[in-house]
């Protein structure tokens, strides 16, 4: 079990272990996405790249980063994550919208 930390929301919400981060934002009205991204983002299936988030702690306990955030964040930093892509398995603490 891991808390997960929304830095800029100020925050913290429990998850059980390989919660879907983007679930978890959303079952506690945490908003991951911006304006274009509220209206066309693909319901979670690593496909729009617009539930990016940074995870700024903790970034050891989330699921590896998939093939698609691979190929989405080739020029990102090694901690941009897509949301919806990610499975929380111990604490950490993200920020929405980086
Ligand atoms: S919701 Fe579309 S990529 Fe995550």
């Amino acid at each position: 079990m891991g808390n997960i930390k929304f830095v800029n929301e100020n925050k913290e919400v429990i998850a059980a272990d390989g919660a879907n981060l983007r679930l978890k934002a959303m079952e506690n009205g945490i908003d991951i996405y911006k304006f274009w991204g509220k209206m066309t983002n693909c319901g979670g299936y690593g496909q729009c790249a617009t539930c990016i988030v940074e995870v700024v702690e903790g970034l050891e306990n989330l699921s590896p980063r998939t093939d698609v955030e691979n190929r989405k964040f080739k020029n990102k930093p090694d901690n941009y994550r897509l949301a919806c892509q990610t499975l929380v398995n111990g604490p950490v603490s993200v920020v929405t919208k980086p």
